[in-house]
């Protein structure tokens, strides 16, 4: 039996699910949360499908040793390769990030979208199935976001590198008249300032934070399992490396934040 103020949890092969975090905490202000961040193992995105079920299990278990009531994968790498694995295994709800290619399919004018999301997320089971259901005259451009990953776990979110790595993934893109941009990565919206630069206004950037945020809080409801204290919720972050990168993301957040590096 799960109690309602104990924490939501979350894990991500990194920093870039306090992009989720963040829209969680800002929705559901009460929770009490517990972020894992997976660092020294990141990116999952170009491990085998293997590797990343056993390292979603491994976080899942560290989560659940501390009463975790719900548990946010925010990966999109670890969603689409573990999910279901995960939610056989045990009896909390899980929340799954997957990349919001149907809200691009449906919002598209030049019928062609582009999606950026690691070799792990486009390679995986989960995402060819979501893709085999949007309208088959829309042409979906993958890229693969091969090193973005580890710059931002770098810190480096603003060199020089950054910009040349996404105007390599962004042009081919805007020559092909893209004009939706799925970003399939909890890290890459801390990216959106760095894309509008390349890009202006010409493309349409989806991701998912909110969306998930409110299926947490319907999941949390549906199981009776909000938290209904009026008082703010604590928030503890665990990292497994320098966690200089994650109090630097999580910094402008004005909420109670304790950041730990005893995790695995
Ligand atoms: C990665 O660890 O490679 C990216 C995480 C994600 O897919 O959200």
């Amino acid at each position: 039996m799960k109690s309602n103020n104990f924490p939501i949890g979350i894990f991500d092969s990194g920093v870039g699910g306090t992009s989720i975090w963040k829209e969680i905490t800002a929705l559901l202000p009460s929770e009490n949360t517990i972020y894992l961040s997976d660092s020294k193992n990141a990116p999952y995105g170009e491990k085998s499908a293997q590797e990343i079920i056993d390292l979603s299990i491994k976080n899942t278990e560290f989560l659940l040793q501390q009463n975790c009531k719900l548990i946010v994968v925010a990966c999109n790498t670890a969603t689409t390769n573990a999910i279901k694995i995960l939610r056989n295994k045990y009896t909390v709800p899980f929340i799954g990030i997957e990349p919001a290619i149907k809200p691009a399919a449906l919002q598209t004018k030049t019928n062609t979208i582009g999606i950026l999301a690691t070799k792990g997320t486009l390679n995986s089971e989960l995402f060819e199935k979501t893709s085999s259901t949007i309208n088959k005259e829309i042409i979906v451009k993958e890229t693969i976001g091969k090193g973005l990953v580890e710059l931002i776990e770098g810190g480096k979110l603003h060199s020089k590198k950054m910009t040349n790595l996404l105007t390599s993934y962004l042009q081919p893109m805007m020559a092909e008249k893209v004009d939706s941009l799925v970003l399939g990565c909890t890290h890459y919206p801390y990216l959106i300032p760095q894309i509008k630069e390349i890009v202006g206004n010409k493309l349409q950037i989806i991701d998912s934070g909110q969306a998930v945020a409110k299926q947490t809080k319907n999941i949390l409801e549906a199981n009776n399992l909000l938290n209904k204290s009026v008082s703010s919720g604590k928030h503890q972050l665990y990292i497994n490396k320098d966690k200089s990168v994650l109090e630097l993301l999580v910094s402008s957040k004005n909420v109670n934040v304790k950041i730990a590096e005893k995790y695995f």
